[in-house]
């Protein structure tokens, strides 16, 4: 199965408190309309791909609930409830579980250790988990045993120092190829996949994400950006620039796959 194709994915509506959402360097505190202006294109653009979008309602109590691809990995029949590094963020997975008991045939829990969507890459033969700040090592051996029972193939990977996520720094963009920023690609952690580089200084580019055949980046990465459309890709880009103040990607804010 293709595994940058899907046609299901499930977002959670921003809460009044993203203001307050976490982040690594202060910028400054997004704007709740733009944040929820940027959101809404993000849902737009997906079903305007064809995706059916469940819009879970807003959590004041979880600033960070907007990134829902961090408390669940999901597979076509199967999802993994995690367990978030950050403590702020633990309780966001009870309040994900019973949405994934309607769409899942089976749900797994992770009860060790800490783990979190975004530093997992989902491939067709491999799913990668880096070790980061909210990925712990224990979480990592306890998830490898969890995709093992659900069928498939983790490999565990280091995310660089200081970056949030594995996936700030790559995404797949087809099955044979992964856009990644240079500091990922040093420890060659993909071996056997074609790498795109993000362009010196645009390494938040790398969360991008492949929607059927394009493939969506964030604006203000114009060098990444045409060296995608060089290489073939057809390119759409969205405005990320309230929300990536507290560190948003593309891929964080929502769950997806294919039923
Ligand atoms: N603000 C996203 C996160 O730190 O989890």
């Amino acid at each position: 199965m293709s595994t940058h194709t899907f046609n299901r994915a499930i977002v959670r509506t921003p809460s009044r408190s993203v203001v307050h959402g976490l982040r690594a360097v202060d910028t400054g505190s997004p704007q709740y309309e733009a944040v929820l202006r940027e959101h809404a294109a993000y849902v737009a653009f997906l079903q305007s791909e064809g995706v059916s979008v469940e819009t879970l309602p807003l959590l004041e109590d979880f600033p960070d609930s907007v990134f829902v691809e961090d408390v669940a990995l999901v597979f076509t029949g199967a999802a993994i409830a995690l367990r978030p590094g950050a403590p702020t963020r633990r309780g966001e997975t009870s309040e994900i579980v019973p949405t994934l008991e309607r769409h899942f045939e089976r749900v797994l829990h992770l009860t060790k250790g800490s783990a979190e969507g975004g530093d997992v890459l989902t491939t067709a033969n491999a799913v990668f988990i880096g070790l980061s700040a909210r990925t712990s090592a224990k979480g990592a051996q306890s998830l490898l045993q969890l995709l093992g029972e659900i069928g498939h193939r983790g490999v565990v990977v280091q995310t660089p120092p200081s970056v949030l996520h594995l996936k700030s720094d790559c995404a797949l963009l087809d099955e044979e190829t992964i856009l990644c920023t240079p500091r990922l690609a040093a420890s060659e952690p993909f071996p056997g996949f074609r790498l795109l580089l993000t362009s010196a200084g645009e390494e938040g580019a790398a969360n991008a994400l492949a929607v059927g055949d394009q493939i969506l980046l964030s604006q203000g990465y114009p060098r990444t950006a045409e060296a995608l459309a060089k290489a073939g890709y057809e390119v759409k880009t969205l405005a990320t620039a309230e929300i990536a103040k507290i560190d948003a990607g593309l891929s964080c804010m929502s769950l997806r796959w294919r039923s």
